[in-house]
């Protein structure tokens, strides 16, 4: 798809401020990409009528299902909604404990602690920044009842290694993928190997529907359950009532949440998705661009994904050698210099809630917190062009040198 986008990148998402501060900042940390199609299909989902949930989230989550190779998948109205599916599914409570990498966004560890259970905080590689399974599995207790396991950035989990900590300990793996559409481990998409996985359609993700998401399920009837929960507990979705004769006619049968996507999030998808393999694509060349670029800087650039697999290209992090001050100190040179940057993430044990909930110390995850302290996202989205990336390093030369 070689559609001419029309939006000019602009900070609507992670890493850009207030209108006035998007303005100075010339080249983004990230950006949605929406073509002329988008725009086409929104106008005629308003103008059919029809913008709640219905022909346009069946088009969506049909297209994912093929995507992605699963059958059971349900659009939502954003990953963290897909999660919360996920952890009530498993029956998570009160009393469990469930794993969570300390190097994440928090939305896994807010949601357990709203299912009353606990969030444990497991050390990651400090290479990539992923979940250490053997320090998650050093972490099982007889109380944990599930484990996030995160694809940090777009980079595939080890999905062989995945499958033996569940095989070995006997506990469910629950998927963030947020940032991993498309990505593939030998060959399988992630979301197609049998555990619980959400997606993220935020506005700064891969593929968008400015809030949305999806949640795969290992089976037919989690997926309905799902799906009802979506809705309320509804027992039959409105789109499937409208031209009954007694529309109202429906059950509550759960009691549910108000999570269900909609029409006009599910007309930009529809398009987004067709454009992601393409637009997947050009981020891994631009990354490549940062590698060769970067090679006599002084940055730790992370090491390549596995030749059988593909990295999504979310995000392209540095380390910046010496701790955070003189990693912020970069951020705010290169700020100066038109160019936005973030953090992703800063470990959740050195966020006040979780240190202090938890009794916490930084040096408790010593390997999250290094690689808090010293990670540097730098701009990447498609709407980038070569002399962007080239742009970006000379000033990242001239902030080091600084
Ligand atoms: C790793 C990770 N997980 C989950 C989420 C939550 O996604 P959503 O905003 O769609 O709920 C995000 C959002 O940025 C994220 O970065």
């Amino acid at each position: 798809m070689n559609e001419t986008p029309v939006t000019e990148p602009r900070g609507a998402t992670a890493g850009a401020g207030a209108t006035d501060r998007r303005q100075s900042v010339s080249i983004q940390l990230s950006a949605p990409t929406f073509g002329a199609a988008e725009l086409r299909e929104i106008t005629a989902a308003i103008q059919d009528g029809w913008v709640t949930g219905g022909p346009r989230v069946a088009r969506l989550t049909m297209g994912l299902r093929s995507y992605l190779g699963v059958e059971h998948l349900t659009c939502v109205s954003s990953c963290s909604a897909g999660m919360k599916l996920a952890l009530v599914e498993l029956g998570v409570g009160p009393g469990d404990e469930v794993l969570v990498p300390a190097v994440t966004f928090a939305s896994c560890a807010n949601l357990v602690v709203h299912q009353g259970a606990v969030p444990v905080l497991v050390d990651v590689d400090p290479d990539t920044g992923l979940i250490d399974l053997d320090g998650a599995r050093d972490a099982v207790t007889e109380r944990t009842r599930a484990a996030f396991v995160v694809h940090l950035h777009g980079r595939p989990l080890d999905m062989d290694a995945v499958a033996a900590f569940t095989a070995d300990t006997g506990v469910p793996v629950i998927e963030d993928a947020a940032h991993a559409i498309g990505a593939r481990w030998r060959g399988r998409m992630i979301g197609s190997f049998g555990n619980p996985t959400a997606f993220s359609f935020h506005a700064s993700k891969n593929m968008t529907t400015v809030d949305g998401g999806a949640l795969v399920s290992p089976s037919r009837d989690a997926a309905d359950r799902a799906g009802l929960l979506s809705r309320q507990g509804m027992s039959r979705p409105s789109w499937d009532r409208h031209e009954d004769e007694a529309p109202g006619a429906y059950d509550i049968v759960a009691p549910g949440f108000k999570f269900a996507m909609h029409d006009v999030a599910a007309a930009l998808g529809i398009h987004q998705l067709k454009a992601l393999d393409e637009r997947t694509e050009r981020r891994l060349q631009l990354a490549r661009l940062y590698d060769d670029a970067l090679a006599d800087v002084d940055v730790r650039v992370a090491p390549p994904a596995p030749d059988h697999a593909r990295h999504a290209m979310h995000v392209y992090a540095v380390r910046i050698p010496g701790g955070e001050a003189r990693r912020n100190r970069v951020a705010r040179e290169l700020s100066r210099a038109g160019i936005g940057t973030s953090v992703h993430f800063r470990s959740l044990h050195l966020h006040t809630y979780y240190a202090e909930s938890l009794g916490l110390e930084p040096d408790d995850l010593p390997r999250a917190r290094a690689y808090s302290d010293e990670s540097l996202s730098l701009p990447m989205h498609p709407g980038l062009s070569d002399g962007d990336v080239e742009q970006v390093v000379e000033a990242l030369r001239g902030a080091l040198g600084g």
